[in-house]
C-alpha cells in the first residue's frame, strides 16, 4: 500500500480549480443522430492520455511534473468534448500493469488522481456524472474515498459521463465479468449454456456503458495496452504524435471531425456482391 500523504507532489488543485471554475458553461450541442444529415458523432469517446514523461524529459523536469502538466490539459479536452455533445468520455490515468513504474511516480499519481477527482466534482454543475473504472486492490484509500465521492455526488448527472479508467485493465474487467457469471451459474440462478455476448456485457462492471466509437491515443505509440478490450472491439483507432500535455480542444476537434469521415462496417463489408 501507498501512503499518498508520505509523497510530496506539489498541488495542482488551485489552478486546476481555477480551470475548471473558469470555464464558459458549455454548449451543449445537441447530439448528431442519424436523422439531422449530419454524420453522427461518437457517442463513446476514449483516449489513452500518454506522453507527460517524454514531456517532462524534453523540458528536463521530472516525470512527476509531466504528469502534473497531463493533468491540466484536462479541462480543455472535457470542455470540448461538452460542448461536441459527447455522451461518455473515457480517460485512461493508469492501468493495471502502470504498478510496475518507479514507486514514487506511482505514489504520485495516486495523489493527483485524489485530487483531480475532488476538483473534477465541480464538473458536477454542468451535469457531468463522474465513474471510476477500476480495481480496488492496492489502491491508497485516501484515492479511493476520492474516487467513490467523486461518482457519488455526481449520479444523477446526464449530460456527459466522464470515466476515470484508474487501476484499469481490460483483461481484468473481462475476468470479473467471468467470475461473475460463474457465480451465478454456481448458484444455480444461471444456465452456462445460455452466455451470449450480452449477456457477457451484462456482467462487466458499468454495463451500461456502451462500446467504445473512438479510441484516441497521443505520443505516437500504435497500441491499446490492454484497455477497454470488449468494449473497444470496433472502435475507430486514432493514433496522433501529439504528447498528451500538449494535447488541445482544437486537435480534438480536428480528429472527431476525422471520425465523422469514416465509413463504419462493423464487418457487413461494401459494394456489389
Ligand atoms: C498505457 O500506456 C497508457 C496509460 C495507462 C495511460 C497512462 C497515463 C498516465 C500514467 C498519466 C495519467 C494522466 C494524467 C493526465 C495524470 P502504458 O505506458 O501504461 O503502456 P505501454 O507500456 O504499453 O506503453
Amino acid at each position: 500500500m501507498f501512503e499518498v500523504g508520505a509523497w510530496r507532489v506539489p498541488s495542482v488543485k488551485r489552478l486546476l480549480r481555477a480551470s475548471v471554475a473558469g470555464a464558459p458553461a458549455a454548449v451543449v450541442r445537441q447530439r448528431r443522430g442519424p436523422h439531422d444529415g449530419a454524420p453522427p458523432g461518437p457517442r463513446h469517446l476514449a483516449i489513452i492520455m500518454d506522453g507527460n514523461g517524454r514531456w517532462a524529459a524534453l523540458r528536463g523536469l521530472s516525470r512527476t511534473r509531466g504528469h502534473q502538466a497531463g493533468v491540466l490539459a484536462l479541462p480543455r479536452v472535457v470542455d470540448t468534448a461538452l460542448e461536441e455533445g459527447i455522451e461518455h468520455l473515457s480517460l485512461f490515468f493508469f492501468s493495471t500493469e502502470n504498478w510496475n513504474r518507479p514507486r514514487a511516480e506511482v505514489a504520485a499519481l495516486m495523489r493527483l488522481t485524489a485530487q483531480l477527482a475532488d476538483v473534477f466534482r465541480g464538473y458536477g454543475e454542468r451535469g457531468v456524472r463522474l465513474r471510476w473504472l477500476g480495481s480496488e486492490a492496492r489502491l491508497p484509500r485516501a484515492t479511493l474515498a476520492a474516487l467513490r465521492r467523486a461518482e457519488d455526488d455526481t449520479r444523477d448527472n446526464r449530460a456527459m459521463t466522464l470515466a476515470f479508467c484508474f487501476n484499469h485493465g481490460g483483461r481484468e474487467e473481462i475476468a470479473r465479468a467471468a467470475t461473475s457469471l460463474a457465480r451465478a451459474s454456481a448458484d444455480g440462478a444461471l444456465d452456462p449454456g445460455a452466455i451470449d455476448e450480452a449477456l457477457f456485457t451484462r456482467h462487466l462492471p458499468h454495463a451500461d456503458l456502451p462500446d467504445i466509437d473512438m479510441l484516441v491515443r497521443t505520443s505516437g505509440e500504435q497500441r491499446i495496452s490492454n484497455f477497454m478490450l470488449w468494449r473497444a472491439a470496433y472502435a475507430e483507432l486514432f493514433f496522433v504524435d501529439t504528447l498528451w500535455p500538449d494535447f488541445t480542444g482544437e486537435e480534438l476537434r480536428a480528429l472527431l471531425a476525422a471520425f465523422a469521415t469514416r465509413k463504419r462496417r462493423f464487418g457487413a463489408g461494401v459494394g456489389p456482391v
